[in-house]
């Protein structure tokens, strides 16, 4: 099976797309990620693992190489809903992937989307409004949906990207009246809607969840329920309201704190509870993280599920949630790669098999 890993193009480069537009998401290319993945796909075996940039071109490529799965590791080169760009041309060419599908990686990826889901479905998150100032020039916090939703909350709030990431252009606003200043400060940088929150002032967690089919030691096992693991305490400084962004301040082992079996044990349990029923509920079929965080009577809210969390294998001090706690689970990187890889394959061939002619093609 020749693989490509995908990371995302970048718009500058000569022959990436036909006219630069905007990053609605702030961009950043995820190749060393990449290159951590397409090593370890080697390692496990992999003799044909190829590294391509997300752009114009890659259509081109993959038909060129011969390509038979693409592993996305990518958040768009640019415009609107860039997280599902490379799976949506994926689709249209007949490729197989590990990700998410467009509709998904869409929903995830625009948070405002993502909690309309969530409160559907009865499950916890902070109390929010999206608001979009190019299409009104009222204050949100003046609006009469602003108070239906915050009633005599007033405040601190955060404003945020409703596609993000690393906390970039996350924003504590005390007081209903600044919000104005702030939410047009976040869409001057990414013509988008902006999305306002109750502030939770409680602990921070994140804990990962992804597919039934999971390996360890190299040995494949089917689980009755997604697989949940990896579940940290994000650790904030006395001072320190929002988690500092990993592009400002490395993640390292002193800023991630495994929960402890005794002491966490209810704290764990819940998260873990939270994890399956929206990795259920929402119908996911592929790794997320999700950001957790508790109000100060310590009830959780979720903030959002990365459809693309950060897969960089550990080294030394450096970490990524994710795989901090892997051996936890007898679990290694390569063990890690390997689940995903398999339970994409399983997933194809037990639920999508008009879609994996090509792949069941080279079993013979
Ligand atoms: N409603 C909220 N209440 C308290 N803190 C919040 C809230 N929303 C966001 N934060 C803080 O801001 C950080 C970044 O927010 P969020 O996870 O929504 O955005 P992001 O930029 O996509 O994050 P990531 O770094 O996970 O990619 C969170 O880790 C948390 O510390
Ligand atoms: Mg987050």
């Amino acid at each position: 099976m020749r693989i490509a890993v995908v990371y995302g193009g970048d718009k500058s480069a000569e022959g990436a797309v036909i006219n630069q537009t905007i990053n609605t998401r702030t961009w950043k290319s995820y190749q060393a990620v990449a290159e951590d993945i397409s090593e370890s796909l080697k390692r496990l075996g992999g003799q044909q693992v190829h590294l391509l940039a997300e752009d114009m071109s890659l259509a081109r490529k993959l038909s060129d190489l011969g390509i038979d799965l693409v592993w996305l590791n990518t958040g768009g080169v640019q415009g609107y809903n860039p997280m599902s760009h490379a799976s949506a041309m994926l689709e249209m060419v007949g490729i197989p992937y590990v990700g998410h599908d467009p509709l998904t990686a869409s929903t995830l990826d625009n948070k405002h989307s993502f909690k309309r889901d969530l409160l559907a479905l009865g499950l916890p998150t902070p109390l929010f409004m999206s608001w979009h100032p190019g299409r009104s020039d009222a204050a949100a916090h003046e609006t009469r949906r602003f108070k239906s939703i915050f009633g005599d909350y007033g405040g601190p709030f955060v404003v945020k990207p409703v596609s993000g990431r690393a906390s970039q252009h996350v924003h504590v606003v005390d007081e209903p009246e600044d919000l104005k200043a702030t939410i047009d400060e976040v869409y001057d940088v990414t013509h988008n809607h902006v999305l306002i929150e109750k502030f939770m002032s409680g602990r921070e967690f994140c804990i990962a969840v992804c597919g039934h089919v999971i390996a360890k030691q190299g040995q494949l096992e089917r689980c009755d329920s997604p697989f949940v693991f990896g579940a940290v305490e994000r650790v904030l400084e006395p001072d320190e309201m929002i988690f500092t962004s990993m592009d400002v301040r490395p993640i390292t082992v002193d800023r991630i704190r495994a929960l402890d079996p005794v002491e966490d044990a209810v704290v764990a349990r819940q998260l873990e509870d939270l994890a399956t029923e929206v990795f259920a509920e929402l119908g996911l079929e592929t790794l997320v993280r999700l950001d957790v965080r508790s109000d100060e009577d310590g009830k959780m809210y979720v903030l959002e599920a990365n459809p693309k969390p950060d897969l960089k294998a550990p080294k030394g001090e450096k970490t990524s949630l994710v795989c901090a706690s892997l051996a936890n689970y007898g679990m290694s990187y390569d063990d890690l790669i390997l689940s995903l890889l398999a339970d994409r394959i399983d997933l194809l061939f037990s639920q999508r098999r008009g879609a994996v002619a090509h792949l069941a093609s080279l079993l013979k």
